[in-house]
């Protein structure tokens, strides 16, 4: 760490010179990686994509169902099926280049751009522009250099997304929506999915301004999808003393918490990947939130500060849906144990949970039904997933990244994270999970049905595992030598 001071100027200035394209959810290292780990036949990428071709939202002959208008509670499964279906096939394409499934993926998006004029249905209509409005992003930004969909559907595709889908994404940001009684009314994933889908949404248009808005609004905004809200207290670790990040829906249920992490981790990435690095925000708060998270979710008790936004008010934390899982540890465990070199021993256990839930790999959009399956993209196993020699790739790549930023060039900055398959931590006698959906919410409900015996820790969750303490962070995404 010898620039934090060049790094932080700089990251300020990225984008002034460059954005990194592919550069959401996806970057084009991790696309060299996972074709380099299928050309070497390795487990479990081998299976994990075996499983990802066999969805019908990875085939070829998927063909777009776009409607003008969507009505989350009638007819919100059309949009985040084909959302599936083009992040899936747009990815597959990157990986394959077989030019079947980019015609496939840009149908989808061009039906969409052409037809989709609406969203109704009352507040919800802000769930289904924030959470599809991120992931049909992610998909254009996957097939922004397929020619024949730069030619024939991009302009009608970037037409509907900054007419139809951002203008609702801010509305709600900025507190227009007159349902709303409070700037901390709506509960954290609803702000947060508007801020991945303002991010997602300004990357591929290259929008400087609402880039600024989305990454501002997650530090400092006043509602619940700002980091400071959305992790809402700080408590002690029993035992330890450390500090663990008491996430905003604790009191509501853990399903819904579950995909607070599973946007949180989202967020980050996208930020990440323009080189703007808000998991080291506040001492790694959403590292904080997600140990938190994965420690009660594992069975153990945390302390739980009560919680009123005025609307609800939470004096103990929630046991509904306890053990409720979502494809986002690898992703977490990636970021912060391997390239952050941090100690996360809750978010370590809840990976090999999370491993053992899934049958061995994470899966991703389209691996089941109900709306829950289908609220981020997933695939963190294929995407993120990190062995050793491509921790020493990356990090190569990130000192290199740092020279060329020290001399203003633009650059075209690295993409981060994924874990080693080495977790361990819990054994427990029966899998925790069995998750059902409930389709009256935006959630995976799952239960728990197993007793979990206690994990080994070694280190404080957060501790540097080189000696430094949790408030050493690097400043600049990409500035960690
Ligand atoms: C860029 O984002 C702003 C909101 O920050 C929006 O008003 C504007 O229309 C966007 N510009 C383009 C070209 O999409
Ligand atoms: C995060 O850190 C900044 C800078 O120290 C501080 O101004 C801000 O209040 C902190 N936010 C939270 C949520 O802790
Ligand atoms: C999870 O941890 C247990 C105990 O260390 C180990 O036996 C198991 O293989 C791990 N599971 C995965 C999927 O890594
Ligand atoms: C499903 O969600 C509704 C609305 O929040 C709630 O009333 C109901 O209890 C939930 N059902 C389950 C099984 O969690």
């Amino acid at each position: 760490m010898r620039l934090p001071f060049i790094c932080s100027v700089l990251a300020l200035s990225l984008h002034a010179s460059a954005w990194t394209h592919p550069g959401l959810l996806v970057t084009d290292s991790d696309i060299a990686r996972v074709q380099a780990k299928l050309a070497a036949q390795k487990e479990p990428w081998v299976s994990s994509w075996a499983y990802f071709e066999s969805l019908s939202f990875s085939s070829s002959s998927y063909s777009p169902n776009a409607v003008s208008d969507i009505d989350r509670s009638t007819n919100g499964d059309v949009l985040w099926h084909d959302a599936a279906a083009a992040f899936n096939l747009a990815l597959r394409w990157r990986v394959t280049r077989e030019e079947e499934y980019a015609k496939a993926a840009s149908a989808i998006l061009t039906a969409w751009g052409n037809t989709l004029t609406t969203f109704s249905g009352g507040d919800d209509r802000y769930l289904s522009a924030g959470l599809q409005g991120y992931e049909l992003a992610n998909a254009a930004e996957l097939l922004r250099d397929y020619a024949p969909f730069v030619q024939n559907g991009w302009d009608a595709f970037v037409d509907m997304a900054v007419n139809v889908i951002l203008p609702l994404n801010f509305r709600f940001l900025n507190h227009e929506e007159g349902s709303e009684h409070n700037v901390r009314h709506f509960f954290a994933n609803w702000e947060l999915a508007q801020v991945a889908s303002v991010q997602a949404i300004s990357v591929m248009t290259e929008n400087q301004t609402a880039w600024d808005f989305a990454i501002d609004y997650f530090k400092n905004g006043d509602g619940n999808g700002a980091i400071g809200n959305a992790i809402s207290n700080l408590v002690d670790e029993p035992g330890t003393g450390t500090l663990l990040g008491q996430g905003q829906e604790s009191g509501r249920d853990q399903g819904h918490s579950a995909l607070d992490q599973q946007l949180l981790a989202a967020i980050g990435q996208q930020a990440w990947n323009q080189g703007e690095d808000l998991f080291a925000l506040n001492d790694s708060l959403i590292l904080r939130g997600a140990e938190y998270f994965a420690r009660y979710n594992l069975g153990h008790d945390v302390p739980f500060e009560p919680y009123t936004n005025g609307i609800v008010s939470y004096t103990d934390i929630s046991s509904a849906s306890r053990g409720a899982t979502r494809p986002t540890w690898e992703l977490m465990y990636a970021h912060y144990v391997q390239i952050k070199e941090l100690e996360a021993p809750w978010t370590k256990a809840y990976l090999n949970n999370t491993l053992e839930y899934f049958g061995g790999y994470e899966k991703g959009i389209g691996y089941g039904e109900g709306s829950g399956h289908y609220d981020g993209v997933g695939w963190g196993t294929l995407l993120y997933r990190l062995e050793e020699s491509d921790l020493e790739v990356l990090k190569q790549g990130m000192t290199a990244t740092s020279q060329v930023l020290a001399s203003s060039s633009p650059v075209s900055s690295t993409s981060a994270v994924i874990p080693s398959p080495s977790v361990t931590a819990i054994s427990r006698t029966t899998p925790s999970t069995s998750p059902t959906v409930n389709s009256s919410t935006d959630s995976i409900v799952s239960t728990t049905t197993g007793t979990i015996a206690e994990a080994k820790t070694t280190k404080s969750p957060l501790e540097h595992s080189h000696g430094h303490g949790p408030h050493t962070m690097h400043s600049g995404g990409h500035c960690k030598a």
